[in-house]
């Protein structure tokens, strides 16, 4: 399924911290937005380039006169945030219909884990709670106060707790005392910078949470997928299913890169194994998974990224 998409507008921008900005977009139309849940991102397309990026939704679900997202700039990034941030009120833009693969899960307690700019979809998630009456705590870390977005929403809010790097040891996220040992009908949703995930997700399975009880969304390939990402080591050929034709995917393209300079219609978003736009099935042979996106279930029935993950069997069939 490919992207659907409109036209938007910058109708509000402000500067939440030196690095985050706020923006509130809408129809250009002035038509509704699409319908959302807490925990969804939208493409968004900026810039002369062109670039496509992903950003999370992080207003009230509900809201379909416009959508609201916070972008860090982030210089040593693909440039996509550094677009962003050039835009002013009254500038257009083009955005995608939200795409979720992070919503929350039936569960009586829900734990909110993020760190820095992973407080966007969690800050949606926390708003949807509280207007459904829903049992949660949300955990925000942040290098400094300085550093923190939406602090005024927050730093009051009885179920949310602000952690600072730079304050006293004892407010600094503990995860044995703030996630504890994993329990019944609670659901934990981690989202943050590599670090932060990987510290988080390190934890909670010394802790004993199941990964069934963790839900996570990376706003960038992890270490261990873009150590062993990318090249690869040696190539293999792709087949289609549905043609039966089979292309060489050559160690340093990945197997989207071959579908389409072949003219296959393949959807793809992100190009890193995060955002879940490209998934396919395979048919034939043994993937060798390098994304961040799919559960072990999803593996095991057979999907694939192919933006970036490989083969370890010389052909692999597609469902395509
Ligand atoms: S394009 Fe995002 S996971 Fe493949």
């Amino acid at each position: 399924m490919s992207t659907t998409w409109t036209d938007a507008v910058v109708v509000a921008r402000y500067d939440a911290t030196p690095r985050i900005a706020v923006f509130d977009l809408a129809r250009a139309d002035g038509g509704e937005l699409w319908e959302y849940e807490s925990g969804a991102h939208i493409d968004v397309q900026v810039g002369e380039a062109g670039l496509v990026r992903q950003y999370s939704l992080c207003g009230p679900p509900g809201v379909r006169e416009q959508y609201r997202l916070a972008v860090l700039n982030e210089p040593a990034s693909r440039g996509g945030s550094q677009a962003m941030h050039t835009l002013a009120e009254g500038d257009t833009l083009r955005i995608g219909a939200p795409r979720n693969r992070f919503g929350l899960t039936p569960a009586r307690h829900h734990l909110l884990l993020a760190g820095g700019i992973g407080i966007t979809p969690l800050l949606s998630m926390a708003q949807t709670l509280d207007a459904t009456g829903g049992d949660y705590h949300l955990h925000y870390c942040a290098r400094s106060r300085t550093d923190a977005a939406f602090v005024p929403e927050l730093e009051h809010h009885p179920r949310a707790t602000l952690h600072f790097d730079d304050q006293e040891p004892e407010q600094l996220l503990d995860l044995g005392r703030d996630l504890g040992e994993p329990a019944p009908d609670t659901a934990a949703y981690v989202c943050g910078p590599g670090g932060f995930m990987d510290y988080a997700l390190g934890r909670a399975a010394e802790l004993g949470w199941p990964a069934s009880a963790l839900h996570t969304e990376r706003f960038s390939a992890s270490t261990a997928a873009t150590e062993t990402g990318g090249g690869g080591e040696g190539g293999f050929t792709v087949r289609l299913s549905s043609t039966g034709a089979e292309y060489l995917v050559p160690e340093d393209q990945s197997v989207l890169d071959v579908l389409l300079a072949n003219g296959v219609e393949a959807p793809s978003s992100c190009g890193q194994g995060i955002c879940g736009e490209c998934v396919v099935r395979v048919r034939v042979g043994e993937p060798d998974h390098r994304d961040d996106v799919l559960t072990d279930d999803e593996r095991a029935e057979g999907l694939f990224t192919p933006c970036s993950s490989r083969s370890r069997s010389p052909i692999l069939e597609l469902e395509l």
